[in-house]
């Protein structure tokens, strides 16, 4: 099978590599592929596009790229992450995450590849106080969360959707390196104890990413790290993962951030599924085997 990836110099796209070519990422495990079976040689042909082999906001080359390559599925990862740099941007936020998801959704419609496009959980505001499934109205309260939503709806009826959350891989920096290296330096922190999501290991999602690709399912899917947690519980399990107290990491609120976030996140925006069974798919781990095989690799590679 062939599948062309966009976005492919970013963390999902670099796991995703990986487990595409039957090996298990730095931060993974063998036994995250939703109890499906492994990955055999030669069962995928890969094309990764970063950014700089396939702009998405160039609708013309994105066309001669698609079509060109023929793939069975594309997966589309390529998005403007920056969430609060988007609040100012968003004209930019726009033109990548809406208008580069419908010039790779044509394409693919056009050479008749399945698409999968990788959606958040900042679609939702948060505001219900429990935990998200599929059919739960969206109402994002970001720029990025608004954009991404824009780039769901300019998708075909037939792709997947795979919505995930707080996703944290080894090739980029994120607020799990800053845990490691508090810990090593035993230097205190303080993160917010009033956002709530599931924690998601990059690594985790490109396993669970291989069930969409063999399967092709229709639709909205929730795929993230098992389990829910606040920003300051993730941070005071991973320094605890990375040899130092939890205890340094101290709770505060949203509206004591200062410089305060530009972007508003949601609450509480814990993902669920009621539509793996359909895929005869078991979850995706607990959050924290994810994160914690995420920190002992970030301190291997630091050591
Ligand atoms: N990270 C999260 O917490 C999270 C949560 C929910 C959903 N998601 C979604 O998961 C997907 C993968 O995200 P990720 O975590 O791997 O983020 P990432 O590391 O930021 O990767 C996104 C990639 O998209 C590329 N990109 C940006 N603008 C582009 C353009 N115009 N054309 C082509 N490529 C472009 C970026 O390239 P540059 O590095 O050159 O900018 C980057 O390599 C995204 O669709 C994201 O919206 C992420």
């Amino acid at each position: 099978m062939r599948v062309l990836i966009t976005g492919a110099g970013g963390q999902v796209g670099a796991d995703l590599i990986e487990v595409l070519a039957g090996r298990v990422p730095a931060a993974g495990a063998a036994t995250t592929l939703m109890g499906q079976p492994p990955v055999s040689e030669g069962e995928f042909e890969v094309i990764a596009c970063d950014r700089s082999a396939l702009d998405v906001t160039d609708a013309e080359r994105v066309r001669s790229v698609i079509v060109g390559a023929a793939p069975d599925v594309v997966v589309h990862l390529a998005a403007y992450t920056a969430v609060d740099g988007a609040e100012s941007d968003p004209e930019g936020a726009r033109a990548v995450n809406e208008g580069g998801t419908r010039a790779v959704a044509d394409a693919a419609t056009e050479v008749g590849a399945h698409l999968i496009y990788v959606s958040t959980d900042y679609v939702f505001s948060g505001d219900l106080g429990r935990p998200l499934v599929e059919s739960d109205a969206t109402d994002p309260k970001s720029v990025y969360g608004a954009t991404k939503l824009a780039g769901e709806r300019a998708c075909p009826p037939s792709a997947s959707i795979v919505r995930t959350s707080w996703v944290a891989g080894i090739s980029n920096r994120t607020v799990i390196n800053l845990a490691v290296e508090s810990a090593a330096a035993n230097r205190p922190l303080r993160f917010v104890a009033d956002q709530i999501g599931s924690p998601t290991a990059s690594a985790d999602l490109a396993a669970g990413l291989v069930t969409f690709i063999r399967k092709q399912p229709a639709g909205v899917f929730h795929l993230a790290g098992a389990g829910g947690a606040s920003w300051r519980d993730v941070i005071a399990y991973a320094v605890e993962q990375a040899g130092g107290s939890g205890e340094m990491v101290t709770p505060i609120q949203t509206d004591e951030l200062d410089p305060p976030q530009a972007a508003t996140r949601p609450r509480f925006s814990v993902l669920v599924s009621e539509r793996l069974d359909e895929l005869d798919a078991t979850p995706l781990p607990d959050w924290q085997e994810g994160i914690g095989r995420l920190v002992h690799a970030i301190k291997a590679r630091s050591s």
